[in-house]
């Protein structure tokens, strides 16, 4: 187990730092204070070759330009809120529009552009960092100060664990979610199209072209969305041009259970995803189009990762029909992911 602490940079007068992990294992993880980010996650290949899986930069100074939430905690609400507005005890709250008219992952200046707390924190068999956030009354148009904490732990059983706590001091909405792109290839291939991708879900939540979710539920069966076997990515894809970004309904809720499973079959790499979230937005990198240089300059192209975005449904705040997204003072939002790594 080993942790490491730096500082890189300054952001509005504090500390920029970087932490270090690693899980006796050979597994590493970096972490970052802006955004509470995972910025790169080296993971053996089944010969023990170790990659970084995840899309990200080398520099702090490129996070604050075009990036599309890489590695990044998002909130308050993580997907969005149709027409930015929502009411709530019969008051209206609007919220910043960042999508056309729409609210996309927490405003202009969600919880991934924002500076957290960071406390290093471990035991005997694992190692993390704890972040904490204040986010004001008011803030994007949200009412109640809401108090967020995010912790990451690599353990030594290769599990990467995203635990979520949020308290608040007036009713509010809150739908926290990790944001990673993930190419489980590393730098060997550069689309994520034969990917195998196992999703446990039979339903899912139709959307416009906004993607704003209609209401409706639909059964994945006999569409593109089918992913309860395992396939390749790549297979369906033609049929949905704008690519893969929808919210799938998980069947089996409320308790942590395996929710996705991707199997790189080159490498041996493999993913598995547990969540007590009920929903899970699968993305295909559809608005990655090179312009974007990740890490070691390398342009990031349509579908060169995949996110997997554990989360409550998009637009919940406006639709009674989907599982309440609503905190209450006294209460206490609870969610966790875990991701385990493993070779096959
Ligand atoms: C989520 C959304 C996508 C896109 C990405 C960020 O996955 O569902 O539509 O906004 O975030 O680019």
């Amino acid at each position: 187990m080993k942790l490491e602490e730096r500082t890189v940079a300054e952001y509005h007068g504090r500390p920029v730092k970087f932490f270090d992990l690693e899980n006796g294992r050979r597994l590493r993880a970096r972490l970052m204070n802006y955004g509470a980010t995972l910025i790169s996650l080296h993971i053996p290949d089944r010969t023990g070759r170790l990659e970084d899986i995840t899309l990200g930069f080398d520099n702090f100074e490129d996070y604050l330009g075009n990036n599309p939430y890489f590695g990044a905690t998002v909130g308050r609400y993580a997907n969005r809120i149709g027409g930015a507005r929502f009411v709530l005890g019969g008051q209206e709250y609007v919220l910043a529009r960042n999508e056309g008219p729409n609210h996309l992952h927490g405003g202009l200046k969600g919880f991934d552009k924002v500076m957290w707390e960071a406390v290093p924190v471990s035991d005997s068999r694992s190692v993390g960092v704890r972040f904490n956030y204040l986010s004001p009354d008011g803030d994007e148009g949200y009412p109640g100060n809401l108090d967020c904490q995010v912790t990451y732990l690599l353990n030594e059983n290769d599990e990467l664990h995203l635990a979520y706590l949020a308290t608040t001091d007036r009713p509010t909405h809150v739908n926290l979610s990790h944001h990673s792109y993930f190419n489980l290839a590393g730098s060997r291939k550069e689309n994520i199209l034969e990917h195998e991708l196992q999703i446990m879900a039979s339903r899912f939540t139709p959307a416009d072209e906004r993607l704003i979710p209609t209401g409706e539920i639909k059964e994945v069966a006999g569409t593109p969305l089918d992913f309860l076997k395992p396939r390749p990515i790549g297979q369906r894809l033609k049929e949905l041009p704008a690519g893969y970004d929808h919210n799938f309904i998980l069947d089996s809720r409320g308790e942590l259970a395996l929710a996705a499973r991707v199997v790189e079959p080159e490498s041996g790499r493999v993913m598995e995803l547990y969540t007590t979230e009920p929903g899970l937005q699968f993305y295909s990198g559809n608005f990655l189009d090179g312009t974007i240089r990740g890490k070691g300059g390398r342009p990031c192209g349509r579908h060169s990762a995949f996110c997997l975005e554990p989360q409550h449904f998009p637009d919940s705040p406006n639709k009674p029909q989907f599982p309440s997204t609503v905190l209450k003072p006294g209460e206490i939002y609870k969610s966790l992911t875990v991701i385990k790594f493993l070779t096959v």
